[in-house]
This record gives C-alpha cells, sequence and structure tokens, in this order.
C-alpha cells in the first residue's frame, strides 16, 4: 500500500556530497515547520534531531556507490527482495569495517530517481536512525549519497531481516501463517518499539508510518519497525500537537490527523490499533476486491463486537481455530480503545504495553491449565471425569477430538503427548 502526500516534497539536494550533513535552511526547516512545537514529553532534553544526528552521526557507514553495487552484483534483479514508494530494496553483503571475519548481510534501500517519496524522507530516515536506538528499531548501518554526472544516488543500508514483514505472513499465501502466540508476541515488540520512540528516546519521536509492512522480523520473528521517512519530532512542552502536511498510509492513519494536520503519538496509536485488527483476521485495513461491505476492515468489523456470539466469524481462517477466543476478544477490546474517534480516549502506547503483557500472561495462564487438563487425561482417569462403561460422553470426546486436531499442528513433544493419548485409544 502507497504513501499518500497531500503536500508536494519541496526539499532539493541540489550539490549534496556524501555525508548528509544539515545545511542551515534544512536545520530551520525542523526548527520551524515542525519543531514549531517540539517536545518535552520523553525526556527533559532541550535538543533536538539535527544536533544529536550531529553528536551521533559518525556511527553511521558512509558507503561509496561501488561498493553497494558489488554488494548486490550491480543491483541484480535476482538480489531484489522487495519494493515500496521509496524505491527497490536489494539483499546484499558488505565486508565488516575492519575488513575482517564474515561478510554481513544487508539490505540495500535504493532510492528511484523519481520516486515520490524522495530525498527528504531519504534524509529523514538517515537523521532519525541515525539517532534512536531499540531493539524493536530496525538498525541502519549506513548510507550512500552521491551527486554525480548520472545523476543522484541516494541509498540505505540496514541490518538484514530474514523473516520479511508482518505484512507477507499476514497476508500472503506463498508465506506460513503465523501462529496465535508469535502474533501477540509481534504485536508486544512492535508496541514496545513505539514506547520508546514516544517516551523513552532523548527526543520524543511520532513514527507516523505504523503499517504491518513496516514491522519487520528477524530470524526468530522479533519485530523492528522499519522506514522512519515520515517520523516527525513531538511537540515542545507546552504545546499538544505538531502541525504537518498530512501524510501517512490510507487505511492507516488517524482521522482527527487528516482532518486537521495536527499530529500526536496517539496517531500512532491509532494506527496500532488498525493493525490490531488486521492481525486478528488477516485482512488488510482496506480491499477493494471484497463485498462493499467488507472493504473497510474497521467499518466490517463493527458489526462483530467483541462481545457478541458472532466475534469468532472475523477471526482469521488461517489461524484454523488455533487460538484462545478470551484473548482474541481481549485484543478485539484493546483494538477499540486505540480507535477512539478522540484522541484523549485513546490509551498511550506504555498503556497498551502493559494491557497485552497482561493478555499474553493470562492466555500463557489459560494455555497452563489446559496443558495440565491434558495430563491429568492421560493419567489413570478418576472417578469424576472417567466416561462411563457405555462409551465415552459427548464432552469428552469432543474434547478429545479438539486435542487430536490441535495435535495435528503443534511440534515434538507436544504431538507426542497426543499421539500416546490417541495410542491408548482414549477416544
Ligand atoms: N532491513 C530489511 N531486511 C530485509 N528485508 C527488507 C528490509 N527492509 C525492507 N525489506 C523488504 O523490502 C520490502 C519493501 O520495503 P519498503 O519499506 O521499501 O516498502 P513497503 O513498506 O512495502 O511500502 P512503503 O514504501 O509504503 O513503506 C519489505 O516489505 C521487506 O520485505
Ligand atoms: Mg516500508
Amino acid at each position: 500500500m502507497k504513501c499518500f502526500y497531500y503536500f508536494k516534497d519541496k526539499y532539493k539536494s541540489r550539490g549534496q556530497r556524501s555525508a548528509p550533513v544539515l545545511k542551515e535552511q534544512e536545520k530551520s526547516q525542523f526548527s520551524e515547520a515542525d519543531r514549531i512545537t517540539r517536545s518535552a514529553c520523553s525526556t527533559a532534553s532541550s535538543r533536538g534531531i539535527p544536533e544529536l544526528y550531529e553528536e551521533r552521526a559518525h556511527n553511521l557507514r558512509v558507503f561509496s556507490f561501488t561498493e553497494l553495487r558489488r554488494a548486490t552484483s550491480d543491483f541484480n534483479r535476482l538480489f531484489k527482495i522487495g519494493e515500496g514508494g521509496f524505491g527497490s530494496v536489494y539483499k546484499g553483503s558488505i565486508q565488516p569495517l575492519d575488513g575482517k571475519g564474515d561478510s554481513i548481510l544487508v539490505a540495500i534501500k535504493k532510492l528511484n530517481k523519481d520516486g515520490l517519496q524522495g530525498h527528504k524522507q531519504w534524509l529523514t530516515e538517515v537523521q532519525f536512525l541515525g539517532v534512536v536506538e531499540h531493539p524493536n528499531l530496525v538498525k541502519l548501518i549506513g548510507y550512500c549519497a552521491v551527486d554525480g554526472e548520472r545523476g543522484i544516488q541516494r541509498l540505505l543500508v540496514y541490518e538484514y531481516m530474514p523473516n520479511k514483514s508482518l505484512e507477507h505472513h499476514l497476508f500472503h499465501r506463498a508465506y506460513d501463517p503465523l501462529t496465535w502466540r508469535t502474533r501477540l508476541e509481534i504485536l508486544l515488540g512492535a508496541a514496545q518499539g513505539l514506547v520508546y520512540l514516544h517516551d523513552e528516546s532523548e527526543v520524543q519521536v511520532i513514527y507516523r508510518d505504523f503499517k504491518c509492512s513496516n514491522v519487520l522480523l528477524d530470524e526468530n520473528f522479533k519485530p523492528k519497525l522499519s522506514d522512519f521517512g515520515l517520523a516527525r519530532e513531538g511537540p515542545i512542552a507546552g504545546n499538544t500537537h505538531v502541525s504537518t502536511a498530512v501524510v501517512g498510509t490510507f487505511g492507516y492513519a488517524a482521522p482527527d490527523y487528516v482532518e486537521t494536520g495536527h499530529l500526536t503519538t496517539k496517531s500512532d496509536v491509532w494506527s496500532f490499533g488498525v493493525v490490531l485488527y488486521e492481525v486478528l483476521t488477516g485482512r488488510r485495513s482496506l480491499e477493494r476486491n471484497r463485498p462493499k461491505m467488507e472493504q473497510k476492515l474497521l467499518e466490517w468489523v463493527k458489526h462483530y463486537p467483541a462481545d457478541s456470539k458472532k466475534f469468532s466469524l472475523i477471526m482469521d481462517p488461517r489461524l484454523e481455530g488455533l487460538y484462545s477466543h478470551n484473548t482474541a476478544r481481549k485484543v478485539a477490546k484493546l483494538a477499540d480503545i486505540c480507535l477512539s474517534k478522540s484522541a484523549k480516549e485513546r490509551p498511550t502506547m506504555s498503556q497498551v504495553v502493559e494491557r497485552l503483557k497482561e493478555i499474553i500472561q493470562a492466555s500463557n495462564e489459560e494455555h497452563v491449565s489446559e496443558t495440565s487438563l491434558e495430563v491429568s487425561e492421560s493419567d489413570p482417569p478418576n472417578p469424576v471425569e472417567k466416561p462411563d462403561q457405555s462409551g465415552p460422553s459427548e464432552l469428552y470426546k469432543r474434547r478429545m477430538a479438539h486435542l487430536a486436531k490441535l495435535g495435528e499442528h503443534v511440534e515434538s513433544d507436544s504431538r507426542r503427548r497426543f499421539m500416546i493419548l490417541q495410542k491408548a485409544k482414549v477416544f
């Protein structure tokens, strides 16, 4: 899904040399346009991204275009791993800085020469990712910027994330569906990334582009937020919002922000609520190929409230019923408050994290009590649980059939337990 821009990108980068050093004009762009209202909500720092960037820029590697060409076999399409509004993304390998040891796998994003998101987003991304650091944010290793005879080149070099994005696993049939537990863990990790940006980093950052395709997954399916091209500093002390041009992705932007251009951290909370429903349903926030009533996810789910009997009808069929209904309802209720019309009524991201932790904890306890039930059923049955001689009760049969179905999908130890149950002909 592409980003939308109500105002054109006016940034021009003529004559810029390789390091993205801020020019005075760009600094004032930050300080006067968006930072009219920069925040002290997070910490007491009086410094903004430009100052922090200047201090930390040395942590980023500056690559030559030749180096990145070599890393991707001249941007060979066989190495292409994705395409977004900014340009194409390639898998590549680079040498460690000291030239010693194994080469490092990276993802290299190359700006389309006439890319819509353009140079301003490239610069914003370098500056924000050059400053922030958290396990749930993708690491920017370096960049390349050359204004040569053959035109302008802008590239970004990130740590490589081998498991694609949340979008791939939710919406593309070619990728394995995520289990319920993994979905919850991904939501929690992504929310923690947002808490860091909103409350814990030296400068408050509003991410402005939270969506499934920007949640990348590492080798253990741990989520990391990517794409900081639309990020903005939060409002300064005494102000409630940042006034900006409205940019974002259709289907994810908060309605109050779209209407007024007033950006707050609660705009990210709305987008998080949209993603919660996408994770529950396996549907995109906007699907034009569905019947009219079902095209807008948030409209459609309103017909299936979390407390109603029909709630489970919206759940992602690719979960094959392997989820806790109780937990799913709690997640839907959390989504509903994130999607409150009034931004003030939405929770903060740290409240969302707390709630998600409680939900996951309760879900684990539910799982533990189910497991102990299974174990006691493989033990000699006690008189109350034991099916009578004339045959097992309906409830008992149903429960066992359910366990057997679960066994088709679980690995190793748990599968063995289900096999044992079957061997013992307990149903
Ligand atoms: N660090 C990375 N490691 C591995 N793959 C990546 C990395 N960054 C991006 N990709 C891949 O490239 C794809 C495109 O990413 P990109 O951010 O350019 O576009 P998008 O998020 O799909 O759209 P948009 O431009 O609206 O953000 C991602 O979905 C992902 O599969
Ligand atoms: Mg992206």
